[in-house]
């Protein structure tokens, strides 16, 4: 049995200004993960020390930190991976509760402003989809929700004025967009009201994602080109403004 030395970062909010990283001296065993660290450390050291997680299956996406400055689940990374020393911070995007816990509640406020699946009426069930089509969709419904690629993102870190909802949320949107029985174009909404022009395509986000999305290739990428071929394509403009005009002589004559 081998020991590491675990840094982890303290604070109560409610009652320090300023927090610290405290080390803490853990023995480890094969197969250790960051998370049986932690906890070894609340049950055995110190159990006023706040984490959260539950499944320790890398499925409930609660137990997310930023390890060794890299956001990371934390009943995900195995100790063996990291050396002897181990820095474990709480996400730095989101506001803090206490110790390794975060507040990442903004995130159901703006999921809830993104139009919902709206399915086509005109086709009866069930629905006879290709596989190619399920597979595009299904992708994105793996996404756990531990909010680590919010956690990466520069502009939602650094930049929260420009209003970008995130990775996440892009991922969210496509999902529906991509479904082939759904109706909508969300485009429009991520475009003008979700900051979407804001993210450089950097990448950061799909190499933290522990479900292996590549939440830049085939989601941001293809809604930033639906907007792009919504908006700023002069045939679309005109069909658009159209249509527009359409609907608000209609909506005139009720
Ligand atoms: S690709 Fe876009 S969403 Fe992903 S980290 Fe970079 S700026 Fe953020
Ligand atoms: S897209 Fe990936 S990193 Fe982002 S919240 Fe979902 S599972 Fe986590
Ligand atoms: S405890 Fe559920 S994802 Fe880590």
């Amino acid at each position: 049995m081998g020991k590491i030395t675990l840094s982890i970062y303290r604070r109560d909010p409610a009652v320090e200004a300023e927090g610290k990283f405290v080390d803490y001296e853990v023995p480890t065993e094969d197969g250790m993960v960051v998370l049986d660290a932690v906890k070894y450390v609340e049950t055995n050291i110190d159990p006023t020390l706040s984490l959260r997680w539950n499944c320790k299956a890398g499925k409930c996406g609660s137990c997310s930190a930023e390890i060794n400055y890299k956001p990371s689940l934390m009943c995900k990374t195995r100790i063996d991976t990291l050396g002897d020393h181990i820095r474990v911070a709480p996400m730095g995007a989101f506001p803090l509760i206490k110790d390794l816990v975060t507040d990442v509640s903004a995130n159901w406020g703006m999921l809830k402003k993104i139009p919902v699946f709206t399915p086509r009426q005109d086709v009866p069930k069930p629905w006879i989809i290709a596989q190619i089509d399920i597979e595009r969709s299904k992708e994105f419904k793996k996404c756990i929700e531990c909010f680590l690629c919010q956690d990466v993102c520069h502009v939602v870190r650094e930049h929260s004025g420009t209003g970008y909802f995130g990775p996440r949320h892009i991922v969210k949107a496509a999902s529906a967009d991509m479904h082939p029985m759904d109706t909508l174009d969300r485009s429009e909404f991520l475009d003008a009201n979700a900051g979407l022009g804001f993210c450089n395509i950097t990448k950061c986000c799909t190499e933290v994602c522990p479900e292996d999305i590549h939440i830049t290739d085939n989601a941001i990428i293809p809604e930033k080109e639906r907007a792009v071929n919504a908006f700023y394509d002069p045939i679309a403009m005109i069909a658009r403004s159209r249509r527009k005009k359409k609907e608000a002589k209609n909506n005139g004559k009720q």
